[in-house]
């Protein structure tokens, strides 16, 4: 069956073990997508949407407010582009993929880890793996979706080994292929890179692996929330061109700093990128959103974007190197865990007493820190190797500056 919307290609697709049509559900693969005038024409009197022809009533913007006009001048009456094509190429141009064939827009990564999901993964039956600690969402989703989660922790003891290859929170490459080796029910693999809460960006070398792995029939999704803040060269976009079993998430939500206006991102090749858009609602994307992003993305904008995540880069060294020195160390603060390849970092809070990981005290800390002294972290002691963990988000130079401060203070009195 030919997938809707997608030009036929005589290309064969790699890795030979690799059905897309036996991926995606049945029901997906047969959808005709809604599709409305606009598809076809985008200017003239537009009669067709039932938009009101009047405009928005919102109550013009008062001075002091000019942000807000400038939102007001756009054409909220009309319904949203349906396909972004800038916006698109843009991205594709900034990841080195061929062209917006290759791009699926979605509201946050959340939207697009939930229509994967749908589309792959046959509710009540079928399955994903996940590799916890991660991100919760995949969970979360699956549960929603009655769709089955198989569990195949990250390598929870130990240090780092070099470069994130082994050690602490490493992909278990051969844990994972008995996993599958044992349930031709898992549709979708989810990897974080960089992980959260780890931080550990996971080397291309394991992807690759596991889209190579004969056995598994579906596809390896590779979450890069906050792939911007690790190395150069470290994302798995340079597997899309050559994978059709790959697809790499991104979002504006974190390097770019664009968390509120919800765009996700998902990288494939065509077929995928085909079903994505032909299942998702018409008009996902709003004019706000759209504009917003078209301009986050245009060349100046990138350019600003690599300069701030230079300084969080250099913030987080900052952080680590407080984090490490004697004065907190004698307090209870432990070793950074994970590759801190984020704009996190996870640190254990240790008992005075014992020096060991003291999930209580940490617990205690991340409330007063929250309650007493204003300062909101990440309790993540309840996960898979991250006993009495704190995650940190790396702040402003200021925010930094106090963040080290109130723990310093607070450590000392509990
Ligand atoms: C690993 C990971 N993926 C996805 C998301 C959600 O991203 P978005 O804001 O694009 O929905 C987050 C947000 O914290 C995240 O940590």
């Amino acid at each position: 069956m030919a997938i809707l919307g997608l030009a036929p290609s005589s290309t064969p697709t790699k890795p030979a073990h690799f059905d897309i049509e036996k991926v995606i559900r049945p029901n997906i693969l047969a959808l005709h997508p809604y599709r409305c005038a606009r598809d076809d024409y985008q200017e003239g009197i537009l009669l067709d949407a039932n938009e009101n022809a009047l405009g928005h009533s919102i109550a013009s913007s008062s001075p002091s407010d000019p942000s807000l006009s400038a939102s007001l001048d756009q054409d909220l009456h009309r319904y949203p582009d349906p396909s972004h094509p800038l916006i698109k190429s843009r991205i594709a141009a900034l990841r080195g993929l061929p062209g917006p064939e290759y791009i699926f827009l979605g509201v946050g990564s959340d939207e697009v880890i939930d229509l994967l999901m749908r589309v792959c993964v046959k509710p009540g039956g079928e399955k994903i793996l996940i590799t916890p600690p991660t991100y919760g969402m995949y969970a979360v989703c699956a549960q929603v979706n009655d769709v089955g989660v198989v569990k195949c922790s990250l390598e929870l003891g130990g240090e780092h080994g070099e470069g994130g290859e082994r050690g602490r929170f490493s992909v278990r490459l051969e844990e994972m292929k008995k996993a599958i080796d044992a349930d031709p029910s898992i549709k979708l693999i989810f990897l974080c890179s960089p992980g959260n809460p780890t931080g550990t960006l996971i080397p291309l070398s394991t992807v690759r692996a596991l889209l190579e792995y004969e056995s598994f029939k579906g596809i390896v999704v590779v979450d890069e929330a906050y792939i911007d803040f690790a190395g150069e060269d470290s994302s798995a976009a340079a597997l899309v061109s050559e994978y059709a079993n790959v697809c790499v998430m991104q979002t504006l939500s974190k390097s770019f700093g664009l968390a509120a206006i919800r765009l996700g991102i998902a990288l494939a090749q065509p077929a995928l990128i085909q079903i994505l858009s032909n299942t998702k609602a018409p008009y996902n994307i709003g004019t706000p959103t759209a504009l917003l992003a078209q301009a986050a993305l245009a060349p100046t904008s990138i350019d600003a974007m690599r300069e701030k995540v230079g300084t969080l880069v250099r913030l987080r060294g900052v952080l680590l190197e407080a984090l490490a020195a004697p004065e907190l160390r004698a307090l209870g603060v432990g070793s950074a865990i994970g590759g801190n390849d984020a704009n996190f970092v996870m640190v254990p809070i240790l008992s005075r007493e014992t020096g060991e990981p003291d999930n209580a005290r940490a617990q205690r800390v991340y409330k007063v820190l929250a309650e007493e002294e204003g300062v909101v972290v990440r309790f993540r002691g309840n996960e898979p190797g991250c006993l009495a963990c704190l995650r940190i988000t790396v702040g402003s130079e200021q925010e930094t500056r106090t963040v080290l401060e109130r723990l310093k203070a607070l450590l000392s009195k509990i």
